[in-house]
C-alpha cells in the first residue's frame, strides 16, 4: 500500500470498536471519550534519517555484520530483499536503495494525550460495573492524567500518587483540574507504586495501574489498530518506549490474539527501548535511583517486567537503551521535521530505531515496515519542548526593530 494511504480507524472508543475482542462489559457501565482511532503517519523524514544511518554504518564497517540473530532472522524469514532497483514510495535516499518504510502511531492524539486512555476506558468501565466509588493509581504523570479524567466521566473519586516534583506540569495540571486527590510522594515511581499496591491491599478501591489486567485488555486494541491501518496487515517491527512494561506486554498480547483470530497472518518483532539511565530490564538489575529526561520512563523496577522479556524473546525482537541526548534529537527530528510533536519518552521509539540502524540492524530488510509508537503529546510537557528550539527573539514593537532581529539572528527574509 502506497505509504498516503493509510486508512483513518474511526473509532467511537476502543471497547465500541473492539468489544469482540474484550471481556465483556456491560453497555450501562461503559465510560468512553472516544479514544483510540489515532492515526498511523507516514514518516519520511525518519525514513531518510534511518537510511541516513544505515549508509553512514556501512562506510564505517565495510562488511560488518548487524547482530548474528537478527541476519539469521533475516536469512530464516523469507522476507522480500531489495534489489536495490526498486524505489520506495518514500523516494530513494541516500544510498540510492528503498529503505524500511516508519509509520508512526501518534498516541498523543488520544483525549487526554497519551496511550492510557485506551486501557483506561476498559479499566475505569469494569471498575464502575464492580461498583467501586475510589479508584487509585501511581503514575509518571499520563497514568494519572487519564485515570483522573475517565474517574471523573465515571463519578468515580480518584487518587493519585504521584514521585514529587519529577513528573511533568501539563500532566499535574490534567490531574489536578479533572479533580483528583494528588498526592506527591517524597520517592520516585517506584515506591509510588509499592504504597500504591500496599494500599488496594488494604482498602476496597480500585487498581488503575497496569497491574491490573484490565488495563492491558484496553491497551492491546493499539496493535489491532495498527494492523487495521496497514490493511489487514501486521508491521515488520513494532518499536515502543518501555517504562512500567505494560505498554509493549499490551502490543504483543494484541498482535498474538490478531494472528490467532486469523486476521493477520504474522506478528512483528518487539523492539523495546528504555533511557539509558532508567534501564532495569536492559542492564537485568532493578535500578535504584533511576534517571532521564524522559520522565515519564524513569522507572527502575517495571511491574510488566516479565512481558516485556516475554514479548521481545517471543518475537525475536529486543530491548535496548537510548540515551538522553538520543531521545532529545530524535522528539526534535520528529517536531521539527515531521510536525509531529511528541513528550521525551515517546521519542525513545525512534530514538532506538535509528541506534539499531546506525548498528546495521535492519540489514538485508529493504522494504520492512517499522511502526513507531509515538506514546505521548508533547504538550504535556513544556519544559522539555522548550529545550528542541531556540528561545524567543525580543525586539522592539515596530517593524524595523524586527527585521533587525531577524537579521542579527540569521534570518533574512528576501
Ligand atoms: N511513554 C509515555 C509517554 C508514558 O507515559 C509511559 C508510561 C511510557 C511511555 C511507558 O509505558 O509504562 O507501559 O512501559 N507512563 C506511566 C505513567 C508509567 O504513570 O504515566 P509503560
Amino acid at each position: 500500500m502506497p505509504m498516503s494511504a493509510v486508512p483513518h480507524v474511526s473509532s467511537g472508543g476502543i471497547i465500541a470498536t473492539y468489544g469482540a475482542y474484550l471481556p465483556r462489559v456491560g453497555p450501562a457501565a461503559v465510560v468512553t471519550l472516544r479514544e483510540g482511532g489515532t492515526p498511523l503517519i507516514e514518516a519520511r523524514a525518519v525514513s531518510e534519517a534511518v537510511r541516513e544511518a544505515e549508509a553512514a554504518a556501512q562506510t564505517e564497517t565495510t562488511g560488518a555484520v548487524g547482530p548474528a540473530e537478527a541476519l539469521e532472522a533475516v536469512e530464516s524469514s523469507g522476507r522480500p530483499r531489495g534489489s536495490g532497483t526498486l524505489r520506495s514510495p518514500a523516494g530513494a535516499g541516500t544510498s540510492g536503495t528503498p529503505g524500511l518504510r516508519v509509520y508512526l502511531k501518534y498516541e498523543g492524539l488520544n483525549p487526554t494525550g497519551s496511550f492510557k486512555d485506551r486501557g483506561m476506558a476498559y479499566a475505569v468501565s469494569r471498575a464502575r460495573e464492580a461498583g467501586y466509588r475510589v479508584a487509585v493509581c501511581a503514575s509518571t504523570g499520563n497514568t494519572s492524567a487519564s485515570a483522573a479524567a475517565y474517574c471523573a466521566r465515571a463519578g468515580i473519586r480518584s487518587v493519585v500518587v504521584i514521585p514529587e516534583a519529577a513528573i511533568a506540569a501539563g500532566k499535574l495540571a490534567q490531574a489536578v483540574a479533572h479533580g483528583a486527590v494528588v498526592v506527591a510522594v517524597r520517592g520516585n515511581f517506584d515506591q509510588a507504586l509499592a504504597v500504591v499496591r500496599d494500599l488496594v491491599s488494604r482498602h476496597r478501591i480500585a487498581l488503575l495501574n497496569s497491574l491490573n489486567p484490565d488495563r492491558i485488555e484496553g491497551q492491546k486494541t493499539a496493535a489491532f489498530e495498527v494492523c487495521d491501518q496497514l490493511g489487514g496487515r501486521a508491521p515488520d517491527y513494532l518499536a515502543i518506549p518501555v517504562g512500567n512494561a505494560g505498554n509493549i506486554t499490551a502490543y504483543w498480547k494484541g498482535f498474538c490474539e490478531y494472528r490467532e483470530r486469523g486476521k493477520v497472518t504474522s506478528v512483528p518483532r518487539m523492539l523495546g527501548f528504555q533511557a539509558a539511565g532508567a534501564a532495569p530490564i536492559v542492564e537485568g538489575r532493578p535500578i535504584e535511583r533511576p534517571q532521564t529526561i524522559a520522565t515519564a520512563i524513569r522507572i527502575g523496577n517495571p511491574a510488566s517486567w516479565k512481558g516485556a522479556v516475554a514479548a521481545r524473546d517471543e518475537s525475536g525482537g529486543v530491548i535496548d537503551s537510548v540515551t538522553d541526548d538520543e531521545i532529545l534529537n530524535a522528539c526534535r527530528l520528529l517536531a521539527a521535521r515531521e510536525g509531529v510533536l511528541v513528550e521525551p519518552a515517546s521519542a525513545a521509539s525512534v530514538a532506538g530505531v535509528l541506534k539499531l540502524a546506525r548498528q546495521g540492524y535492519f540489514r538485508g530488510q529493504r522494504g520492512a515496515t517499522v511502526v513507531c509508537v509515538l506514546t505521548g503529546h508533547g504538550l504535556k510537557d513544556p519544559d522539555a519542548m522548550m529545550r528542541l528550539g531556540s528561545s524567543p527573539i525580543v525586539a522592539e514593537a515596530d517593524t524595523a526593530s524586527v527585521e533587525a532581529a531577524l537579521a542579527a539572528a540569521g534570518t533574512p527574509l528576501d
